[in-house]
């Protein structure tokens, strides 16, 4: 879908539920504001405007490092971190450095739109394995595997997005986890985990991540502040095993341009060694979570129960379920008549035809207003369109 969308956040009387990103007034402007002023009075500011070190800033590798043996337990230490320039850059990155055309990943049907983009981009083929409620279905993985293995090949690596996944709002319990990093040994594959989604979480505990279960061994786990902060500052971090790292750092990329982006990563450093991260993540979760509710209760008035949905507790997304008769196609057109858009679920599939009666509802971005007008709308054509 290619609106635009306003300086103030909005395409003029429209309402996009498809909008993945942090709504305007959850960023938080002052504490950045603060940052920047703090650095810019340090007489060393002009070596930000240098090619920075290709591991990354120093400072936030420390603070991240702290912050996962601190909160998450994990044993690691600076060399097994380094700064990117969000998720996406770490996506594009280990897709260069680990596979060449032809290869074969795995991923979830439905997995994130964007990663799968990449992975077209690069050429690899896309076996992609069902999810229920559990995220990958266990058996599935495994048959899927086999008929590899008679085919003679063996996938590069899984990619899943463990917590809150986009589209599906779904969290892979440990059970589950523990049972794919067993065939990533049997078969060798690596496991790439996005974890974009951990911090915004509305209540539980996570199950502990791929890479602390693994205890790192071939698993590339993934973080961001886009999510957290702001897509724009476009920084985020790829946790691994220090051979791996020191292989990322060295790759052209970074010796030729530096590491990522020296001069918004001190400005996340500041910002994050100041203790305003946390606070804001506190707050910010209320704020998800308050969304998350508007959108499940306005579901919950309006849809036919021919129509599925997931509850997430957690992230940005609620996947939608139409009944089979009604194809998503044709509501996109009928919302758009009435200046409602959303993410349709074709686009989410290794094979488009699976997605045809799904959709994706994000809660992040739009006014609570918004919100649940734009979902009302949606449950007043399904209820037309599938008499
Ligand atoms: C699963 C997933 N990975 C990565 C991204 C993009 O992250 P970044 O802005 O850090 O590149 C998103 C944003 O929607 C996402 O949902």
């Amino acid at each position: 879908m290619n609106l635009e969308i306003s300086p103030q956040g909005v395409i003029a009387g429209s309402i996009p539920l498809f909008a993945g990103h942090p709504a305007r007034d959850l960023l938080p402007l002052d504490g950045i504001q603060a940052a920047i002023d703090a650095i810019w009075q340090d007489e060393s500011v002009t070596r930000l405007f240098n090619y920075g070190d290709e591991q990354g800033n120093p400072e936030l590798i420390d603070f991240l490092v702290e912050r996962l043996r601190r909160d998450e337990g994990l044993e690691i230490g600076r060399e097994n971190l380094m700064i990117i320039g969000g998720s996406t850059w770490g996506v594009d990155m280990i897709s260069d450095q680990l596979t060449r055309a032809g290869d074969v990943l795995l991923v979830d049907a439905p997995s994130y739109r964007d990663a799968l983009h990449i992975f077209r981009d690069h050429r690899l083929e896309l076996r992609d394995v069902p999810i229920d409620d559990g995220g990958i279905v266990i058996a599935e993985l495994e048959r899927t595997l086999r008929e590899l293995e008679v085919e003679g090949r063996a996938p590069k690596f899984y990619y899943v997005v463990p917590n809150f996944q986009n589209p599906s709002g779904i969290t892979m319990p440990e059970e589950r986890r523990m049972a794919v990093i067993e065939l990533s040994r049997r078969y060798g594959f690596v496991i790439v985990e996005d974890d974009v989604y951990c911090d915004i979480r509305f209540g539980d505990q996570l199950p502990p991540s791929f890479y602390a279960l693994a205890r790192g061994e071939n698993v590339l786990r993934l973080g961001t502040f886009s999510k957290t902060l702001a897509p724009g500052l476009r920084i985020g971090w790829l946790v691994g095993a220090a051979d791996r790292i020191a292989d990322f750092v060295g790759s052209g990329l970074l010796t030729m341009g530096g590491g990522a982006n020296p001069f918004t990563a001190a400005i996340v450093a500041q910002y994050c060694r100041s203790g305003a991260w946390e606070a804001h993540l506190r707050w910010l979760r209320e704020q998800y979570r308050a969304r998350r509710d508007i959108a499940l209760g306005a579901l919950d008035s309006v849809m036919p129960a021919s129509v599925t949905y997931t509850r997430p507790r957690g992230g940005y997304f609620i996947w939608l379920g139409l009944p089979p008769s009604l194809r998503v196609d044709d509501l996109a057109a009928a919302a758009s008549e009435r200046n409602v858009y959303f993410a349709p679920g074709a686009g989410f599939f290794a094979d488009p035809a699976d997605g045809l009666h799904h959709l994706r509802l994000s809660f992040s971005f739009l006014p609570l207003e918004d919100l649940r007008a734009g979902i009302e709308v949606l449950g007043d054509l399904i209820r037309q369109m599938s008499r």
